[in-house]
């Protein structure tokens, strides 16, 4: 009974789409013949060389045979040679991830710190280092309040001019002036280092892979150098720097500055304290960007709710209306 049933079933489709293919199948053909008649005639011999089965193994052929020579030139493969393992003395050890106060996306700076990060670029950093992207009036509200702002830039004479006989003559500084530098340019900053020219440190979060990390773990990471590595005379080891050897000397030892606030100086403290403060030099903008960032979200996050509520609202009678026909009852 099973078995004829199915077998029925099976002649019934079959036929039916013999029949079905029997009628289509001509009327499609004679279209699609009509229609692309004059390109499948030109493109005929040429796609029929690019499918075929020796283009592809001679394709194969040329690939594998010129990274192969590629290879065997210059040692690596091609275009993925860059993502080679990072090795220690090309690229430095990578720093540990540290817990920053400022690194949640709605945390802010810690400003106390910024301040005696400020302390420690100024009395230990700046012997060597610029930093000329920052004014005095850039840490107004930041870390000082503009009175003691006002006080710390008169401390430092700054060349203006000319005056009325046309000679430059020196003044205290004032609000809009920058950091000053400790070298007049560049050759006079490498006399002073035995060649290494010490970058100027307004940027350098930003600037080195690995950012405040980074920046925190040089300061902290020097050590003596393992057994088996020299490091020429004026370097000093350290593996967070690329290759190892660095121009810089250990410059934070314990208790080296006096914070008013009385946090103990340890060199730990102000190695933080100063790479929040570099931080906030190369990102001044950063609480403000992450303060309009919540505000963006609470006003976008509304005006979501807002919409998706007016649009429900309009749509509600388009929605859920019904369309029935009804015949006009005096027809017959
Ligand atoms: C005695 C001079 C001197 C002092 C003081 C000094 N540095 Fe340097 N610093 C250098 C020199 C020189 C270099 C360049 C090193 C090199 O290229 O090998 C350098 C390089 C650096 C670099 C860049 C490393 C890199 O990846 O290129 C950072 C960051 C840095 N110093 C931070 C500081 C901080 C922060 C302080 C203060 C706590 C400080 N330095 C104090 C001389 C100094």
């Amino acid at each position: 009974m099973a078995s004829k049933a199915t077998t029925a079933r099976t002649l019934l489709r079959s036929s039916a789409w013999s029949t079905s293919s029997r009628t289509a199948a001509p009327s499609f053909k004679q279209s699609f013949g009509a229609r692309f008649a004059s390109t499948q005639s030109s493109t005929a011999p040429a796609s029929s060389v690019f499918t075929s089965g020796a283009t592809l193994a001679a394709a194969t052929g040329l690939t594998v045979g010129s990274i192969a020579w590629y290879t065997h030139l210059y040692g690596e493969l091609p275009l993925i040679g860059g993502v080679s393992a990072s090795s220690l003395a090309d690229n430095g050890l990578h720093p540990a991830e540290h817990p920053w106060s400022h690194k949640g996306v709605l945390d802010s700076f810690d400003h106390a710190s910024i301040r005696r990060g400020y302390q420690v670029y100024r009395e230990v950093c700046a012997a060597c280092h610029s930093l000329d992207r920052i004014a005095w009036r850039n840490l107004v509200g930041v870390s000082h309040a503009v009175d003691e702002v006002k006080e710390m830039a008169a401390e430092v004479e700054y060349e203006d001019g000319p005056n009325d006989q046309g000679e430059m003559f020196q003044r205290p500084g004032k609000l809009s002036d920058y950091m000053p530098k400790p070298y007049p340019n560049e050759e006079a900053a490498r006399a002073g280092n035995a060649g290494a020219l010490p970058p100027d440190l307004s940027l350098i979060v930003k600037a080195r892979h690995g950012a405040a990390d980074y920046v925190y773990s040089l300061l902290t990471g020097y050590i003596d150098p393992p057994a088996g590595v020299t490091v020429r005379e004026g370097l000093n080891y350290n593996p967070y720097f690329p290759g190892g050897a660095i121009a810089m000397a250990r410059v934070l030892f314990d208790g080296l500055v006096e914070y008013p606030d009385g946090t103990p100086a340890t060199t730990s403290q102000m190695a933080k304290d100063v790479t929040t403060f570099l931080h906030w030099a190369a990102e001044p903008e950063h609480d403000e960007r992450k303060k309009i960032g919540l505000q963006a979200l609470i006003i976008f996050g509304s005006l979501l709710t807002l919409s998706l509520y007016t649009k429900r609202f309009k749509w509600t009678p388009l929605k859920t209306r019904k369309i029935v026909y009804v015949p006009p009852k005096d027809a017959h």
